[in-house]
């Protein structure tokens, strides 16, 4: 018998009945869409903590057990067994690609590298010091105004052609956004290189001398993307739903995901996570710190810390901070200051009843930053790498909502507690 749940109004004594789904993992979802037809009440959930917000093949999380899962493969077999290039090919189209299907994928993403000669002008319009992050907004955001080619999205190769032009660029525009800050010339994407070589080759290198990507540094950096790569319904991705509901452009979708990581609660903690580690600076100073975390009327928290989902260690933070100890390995870095405070403080904070009994663990963001700074990537340079790796995510989900019949545009409704009708004053009689 299908599942059904009844909601009584205990006044009037009315009751309904709701249908139950089941999806195939995690818990069931009361379908609360005849919600305000039937009974005339909205549901009340800011924050969207008790919401599903749509189905999805993609991504599954169990916060509980700590598990995430990208079409049914635990991250730590994508982490340790694929490269980027398949795990993007697996969100957008379900399954790993075969060998055929993956040189392919390869040289269609390849191929789409290149940035239009004309975002020279546009980059050279910015401030030398703007935030990468501020950039990467306007120049994904201006993409729209360059490929209007692939811009019709109930045309399934137009939608292909602008993912792959998303997913391509995305390097590019960031490497070129840290090399803009620097005053260096951009350096152009090359063909032979892995998606993650190609993004370390734009970032170092310069048309003076050869620059050899240390593949260590290679396979961290493809880590790091397939770390980040999506992560169901978090608020970039439901933005970028949000904003692709109403039938806006892919790369509009996109700029409006990276606005909405760039935040410190968000994609933003990375970067908030190395200036936090900066400024404790000793590990004395560490229960200082843990101390105003829990402190209800300081509002520091412990970056890198805590998950809407995860109330257990996030995988992802686990093979971080492995991937962490090959890097410095590899650079030969034997005293990390940064990282001697990060373990400690990690250590201090699992001990701690405040952070045990909210189940506050690391998270993805509390390493990534020393592997970040070990590799010479500058701190505003953080959330941008972010970025572009969760964009496969991004588009994978935009796809997926645009293919699904029962989308429609996002529009929820509110609990109104603002004034009630009352007689206009004329400004002569406003006291
Ligand atoms: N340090 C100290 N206390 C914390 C922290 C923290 N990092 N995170 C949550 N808490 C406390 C919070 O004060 C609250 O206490 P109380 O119940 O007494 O009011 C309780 O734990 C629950 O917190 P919440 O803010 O209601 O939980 P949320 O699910 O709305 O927020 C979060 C999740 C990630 C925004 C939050 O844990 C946080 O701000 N963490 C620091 C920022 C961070 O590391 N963000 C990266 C998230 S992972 C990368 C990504 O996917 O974006």
């Amino acid at each position: 018998m299908a599942k059904t749940i009844s909601v009584k109004d205990d006044q009037t004594g009315k009751a309904w009945k709701f249908p139950v789904l089941e999806g195939t993992a995690g818990p069931d979802v009361v379908d609360i869409r005849k919600f305000y037809a039937e009974t005339d009440m909205f549901t009340y959930d800011p924050g969207f903590t008790s919401t599903g917000s749509c189905e999805s093949k993609i991504t599954f999380i169990d916060g509980d057990k700590g598990i995430l899962m990208h079409r049914g493969y635990p991250i730590e077999d994508l982490a340790e067994k694929c490269n980027f290039e398949e795990v993007a090919y697996l969100l957008l189209f379900g399954e790993l690609p075969t060998e055929k299907q993956y040189k392919q994928f390869e040289r269609d993403i390849t191929y789409h590298t290149m940035l239009h000669e004309q975002f020279h002008n546009f980059y050279s319009g910015f401030r030398r010091d703007g935030h990468p992050m501020a950039i990467m907004c306007g120049v994904v955001g201006a993409l729209s105004a360059f490929y209007h080619d692939s811009l019709d999205i109930n045309n399934p190769d137009h939608r292909r052609i602008s993912t792959y032009r998303l997913i391509a660029k995305m390097p590019t525009i960031a490497a070129w956004a840290y090399k803009y800050s620097l005053g260096q010339p951009f350096i152009y994407p090359r063909n032979d290189l892995t998606y993650a070589e190609n993004f370390l080759y734009m970032m170092f290198a310069t048309p003076c001398e050869d620059y050899e990507v240390n593949p260590v540094l290679a396979k961290a950096m493809d880590r790091i993307l397939i770390l980040h790569a999506d992560h169901e319904q978090n608020a970039s991705t439901s933005t970028v739903r949000l904003a692709g509901s109403s039938g806006a452009n892919p790369f509009a979708c996109i700029a409006a995901g990276i606005a909405s990581l760039w935040g410190p609660a968000h994609g933003g903690a990375n970067e908030a996570v190395l200036t936090m580690l900066r400024e404790i600076g000793d590990k004395k100073r560490i229960p200082e710190f843990v101390k105003r975390a829990k402190d209800k009327n300081d509002n520091f928290r412990l970056m890198g810390f805590g998950h809407r989902v995860y109330k257990n260690y996030d995988p992802r933070a686990r093979i971080m901070s492995r991937t962490c100890a090959e890097v410095l390995n590899e650079l030969k870095i034997k005293n990390n200051p940064l990282l001697d405070i990060a373990m400690e403080l990690e250590r201090i904070a699992l001990e701690d009843d405040y952070f045990i009994e909210k189940k506050l663990y690391p998270n993805v963001d509390f390493y990534s930053g020393i592997i970040f700074q070990a590799m010479g990537i500058p701190v505003t340079m953080f959330t941008a790498l972010f970025a572009l790796a969760r964009t496969t995510g991004w588009v994978a989900q935009w796809q997926e909502m645009i293919e699904d019949p029962q989308q429609k545009i996002g529009r929820p409704r509110q609990l109104y507690t603002g004034q009630t009708k009352r007689k206009f004053v004329p400004m002569k009689s406003r006291k």
